[in-house]
């Protein structure tokens, strides 16, 4: 199959190839998403083949609008703050289900549904015109680092999807806040992302923590956070501190003699660029949202150099900072300090 580059003049073209059950990648403000009409049994099947999906991981529904009553069982209370502040935005709502409006694989046998409207006009248009909303998890075999870019979804699916909707690359570069309103303790984040704990609290009040708000003794988790995520093939450590820590970190790789590869922020890289074999800029240590649009395109592009060990410098957890280094300390082995 031939994968076609869609644009903003081709994309009532790529609505069509949706809704013969054809898969198109789209951009969102967070990364892309491999698409499916959300109503095509077979069509949604094929997302979970194609990237090697387990099929117990349910789908995020992308939205084009925010009328969502039609689609689920109810919209609780703070549901509809919750919209009217972040939507179209970087936050994923889990809702009580109800049942045959979506093709049964979406929802993966659970009894709630995952829901976003993503800032992205030519995807929203695309969703428009294909006429019914689309699933779209991450654009990436599984195990890869999310798609930031068209060439990304290109590099894992070359000739295995219809096309790509081309929107550049991403805003935000880590997939979006994904927020349960169907735990009885509580509103509860399942997974961080640019929209913040306290960007949300302003709307709805206090959330509940994802440890203390057990269901049956086990705390509740996007399903998709119990499998292994993205790590290189080379080790990733992570270094947190300043240059003390990591003049230590790079003379012992030295003395190993391994090829070193640093994805680090400008001011780090000033310092140590002569001592890597391949460097990765995350930009000014300042902007730590620059940090998190460039992540996944640094942990590509590092899986590519034949470098040994991969040394990955540690941001703060606070603001987007706390998405950052959820997904950065999934991706690594090993910290230093430990
Ligand atoms: O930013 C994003 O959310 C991107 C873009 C393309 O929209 N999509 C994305 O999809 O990251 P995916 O499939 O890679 O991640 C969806 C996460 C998974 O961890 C999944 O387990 C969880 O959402 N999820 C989906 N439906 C759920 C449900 N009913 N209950 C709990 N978690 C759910
Ligand atoms: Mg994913």
């Amino acid at each position: 199959m031939e994968t076609k580059i869609y644009g903003r003049t081709t994309i009532a073209e790529a609505a069509q190839k949706l809704r013969e059950g054809e898969l198109i990648a789209f951009p969102t403000e967070t990364v892309y998403g491999l698409g499916a009409i959300a109503s095509n049994d077979q069509a949604v099947k094929n997302v979970y083949a194609v990237k090697g999906r387990p099929s117990d991981n349910p789908l995020i529904v992308h939205v084009a609008d925010k009328d969502i009553a039609k689609f689920v069982a109810g919209v609780p209370e703070k549901a509809q703050a919750l919209m009217d502040a972040f939507w179209p935005g970087p936050l994923t709502l889990i809702f009580p289900m109800r049942e045959g409006v979506f093709a049964p694989t979406v929802t993966a046998g659970h009894t709630t549904v995952a829901l976003r409207m993503p800032d992205q006009e030519q995807t929203l248009e695309l969703i428009r015109q294909t006429g019914f909303p689309l699933v779209g998890p991450s654009a990436n075999t599984s195990g890869k680092p999310s798609p930031t870019t068209a060439q990304h979804v290109l590099h894992d699916f070359d000739g295995k999807i219809a096309g790509i909707v081309d929107g550049g690359e991403t805003d935000i570069g880590l997939e979006s806040t994904v927020l349960d309103l169907t735990n009885e303790a509580g509103l509860v984040i399942l997974r961080p992302g640019a929209i913040t704990k306290e960007e949300l609290e302003q709307v709805v009040g206090r959330l509940a923590d994802l440890e203390t708000a057990a269901k049956d003794g086990e705390a509740p988790k996007a399903p998709g956070m119990k499998y292994q995520h993205y790590a290189p093939a080379q080790p990733v450590i992570l270094i947190e501190g300043g240059a003390e820590k990591w003049d230590v970190v790079i003379a012992k790789y030295r003395s190993e003699g391994k090829r070193i590869g640093i994805l680090a922020s400008e001011e780090l890289l000033d310092r140590y660029r002569d001592e890597a074999d391949a460097v990765y800029s995350l930009g000014a240590k300042a902007e730590p949202q620059r940090a998190s649009q460039r992540l996944y395109a640094g942990l590509r592009y590092m899986d590519e150099q034949s470098v040994q060990v991969i040394l990955a410098e540690a941001y703060e957890k606070e603001g987007i900072g706390i998405a950052f280094m959820n997904r950065l300390e999934k991706a690594s082995s090993e910290k230093y300090p430990v």
